[in-house]
């Protein structure tokens, strides 16, 4: 008898570009955003707790400051044409986290379907994360251009905290979210998100 081979996940090649891209950009940032952090600690300023260099990228601070304002760029246009082209291709209305996952989750016995649907949940945190990140990076960026971006989060050390919580967001997001993909699909299905 022939061995049962698992249907190979097929992915949008937009999803592929947007992952890739995706993953590329947000290295960049919280690496040249810790070399940036590394000049005056959010938490405890000059004498807090510094990131050492290896996971900053730079070299000093003009040099993070560089980086991050060009990856964000990368950043955001992605995260842009990826909105309009979920929108588009109506792709948002079945990729990403429903009812039905909340509904799995409470009632279904089935542990694959319990994986998949937290899976769902945690890959879609990913938008929500992003999109704090850019609204509270244009805060800093822009604070005389956007005040009301400071006031929404109180003052700029708040800002600032908020700002630097896409750093322990985004490194808890990309673990849990691989062990999921790999518990939900495999090395297939990470696969299937690159080529
Ligand atoms: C998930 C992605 C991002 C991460 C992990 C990240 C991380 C960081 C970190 C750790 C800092 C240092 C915070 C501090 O010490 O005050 C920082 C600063 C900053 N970030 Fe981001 N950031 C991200 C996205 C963005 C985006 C999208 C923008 C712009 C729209 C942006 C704009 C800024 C600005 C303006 C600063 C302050 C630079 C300065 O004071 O010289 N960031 N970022």
């Amino acid at each position: 008898m022939q061995p049962k081979t698992r249907k190979f996940p097929n992915q949008a090649l937009g999803a592929k570009i947007f992952h890739s891209v995706n993953i590329i950009s947000l290295f960049l940032m919280l690496t040249s955003g810790l070399q940036i952090y590394n000049a005056n600690p959010v938490f405890g300023g000059r004498a807090g707790f510094h990131i050492p260099p290896i996971f900053t990228l730079g070299g000093w601070l003009a040099g993070g400051r560089h980086w991050h304002f060009a990856a964000m760029w990368l950043f955001s246009v992605n995260l842009l044409w990826y909105g309009i082209y979920i929108l588009i291709t109506r792709r948002w209305r079945h990729r990403f986290v429903g009812t039905n996952d909340l509904k799995a989750l409470q009632k279904s016995q089935n542990p694959k379907r319990l994986i998949y649907a937290w899976h769902r949940i945690v890959y879609t945190s990913i938008i929500p994360i992003s999109l704090l990140a850019i609204l509270t990076g244009i805060g800093m960026y822009k604070p005389a251009q956007f005040p009301w971006i400071v006031e929404m989060f109180g003052d700029w050390q708040a800002l600032r905290i908020v700002h630097f919580a896409s750093v322990p967001l985004v490194i808890i997001f990309t673990i849990i979210h691989s062990a999921l993909g790999r518990q939900a699909g495999g090395e297939q299905l990470t696969e299937s998100m690159f080529w």
